[in-house]
């Protein structure tokens, strides 16, 4: 791989230009990558967002997957999309990152992989919670105090999730006024997943839970497995897990906050340690991590406070390096496949009100 990768992008829409473009073009700004050029079934958009980042507009994806200097694809899409494009791209002998979830089904997480496997190509997941600063320290302090015994045994683990204003300050997309109608989506869904009911309770796992699963998985080291869920549609959500003998609640609501309420709490017999990871969008906060340890004066609890460095930027630097072979992915599909087994796993037992 050469030393600066030449990465392309398919699908410049909201995420695709304000989470990810940008920081591949500040990447390229500082000699790290190239941008080979972007793709957009909305030509116009893509033409616009290409003006903007000085970027190459192609013609189509089968255009940019063409073009043998292009290393790797960036590929931020609506996630029916994933599985389709992924193959693609892969076929055409590109590494790929794509936004969470990685796929709709546990068989095509599988043939994916394995397809990635086959041609030697990396394969990211846009989990970028595992590049948070905040999380690198928690993750840190965690496996300090369970290989140590500090704070004695893990009792129990509880990752809630209820939302709130996840943009904040993000800035704006650019827009186009003539549209060109898109394909429909063309979901696909676990087997046993065919209520309309059921299909809005996984849509809502996925685009939400799909986080502090993935985050649980990457803090615990292995997979999880799942007894008990209840959904209100997409409203609320509670799951049961459980991790070497340890329970796990993964659970949230769908609520509007002006702040982002989301906690992952390790519970131990002397102490606890929570993770309060911060509105996805906002470029300047990191998560918070806060340790109560019981001492013989009583509790003292240290809040520790990561340096500021927005994770989706520190995902894109992490996907350079990985290309590069500087650096090992944080999120590959490997471990991605994990929680599409819960989810799936999840919503063919869950009771769905
Ligand atoms: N990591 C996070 O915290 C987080 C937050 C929000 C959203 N997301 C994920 O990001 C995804 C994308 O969100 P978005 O707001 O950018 O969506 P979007 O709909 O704005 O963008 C998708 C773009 O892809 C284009 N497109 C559609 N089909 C295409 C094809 N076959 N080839 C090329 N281009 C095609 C569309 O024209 C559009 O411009 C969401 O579905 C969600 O899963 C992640």
């Amino acid at each position: 791989m050469a030393a600066r990768p030449k990465i392309g992008f398919i699908g410049v829409g909201m995420m695709g230009q304000l989470a990810h473009l940008a920081n591949y073009a500040r990447l390229r700004d500082s000699g790290d990558c190239e941008i080979a050029g972007v793709s957009d079934l909305q030509p116009l958009l893509a033409r616009a967002v290409g003006k903007k980042y000085n970027v190459h507009v192609y013609e189509n994806n089968a255009q940019l997957l063409a073009d043998p200097t292009v290393n790797a694809v960036v590929c931020i899409q609506q996630w029916p999309n994933n599985y389709q494009l992924v193959k693609q791209i892969l076929q055409a002998g590109k590494s790929v990152l794509t936004e969470k979830p990685m796929v709709g089904r546990l068989d095509e997480a599988q043939e994916l992989m394995a397809l990635a496997r086959e041609k030697g190509l990396l394969y990211a997941v846009g989990f970028m919670k595992r590049y948070d600063t905040g999380v690198e320290l928690a993750r840190q302090l965690l496996n300090e105090v369970r290989a140590s015994d500090e704070l004695g045994p893990l009792l129990s683990v509880d990752a809630q999730c209820d939302g709130g204003d996840w943009l904040q300050n993000t800035g704006t997309p650019i827009k186009v006024d003539n549209t060109t109608p898109l394909p429909p989506l063309c979901p696909t869904y676990p087997d046993g997943c065919t209520t309309p009911q059921q299909q809005a309770a996984y849509g809502y796992l996925v685009n939400i839970f799909a986080h502090n699963i993935n985050l649980c998985h990457y803090l615990l080291g292995s997979e999880m497995t799942v007894y008990a869920a209840q959904f209100q549609a997409d409203h609320s959500m509670q799951a049961l897990l459980r991790h070497e003998g340890v329970p796990v609640t993964v659970r949230g609501a769908s609520s509007f906050s002006p702040d982002w309420r989301e906690y992952t709490t390790f519970t131990f017999q002397r102490g606890e340690l929570i993770i309060k990871t911060p509105v996805p969008m906002n470029r300047q906060q990191a998560a918070r991590v806060i340790v109560t340890r019981s001492s013989q004066r009583g509790y003292v609890t240290t809040e520790y406070h990561a340096p500021i460095d927005w994770a989706f930027f520190r995902e894109a630097q992490g996907f350079v390096r990985a290309l590069t072979g500087e650096q090992l992915l944080r999120a590959p599909a490997e471990t991605c496949l994990w929680d599409v087994r819960v989810m799936e796993r999840i919503i063919q037992i869950a009771e769905v009100l």
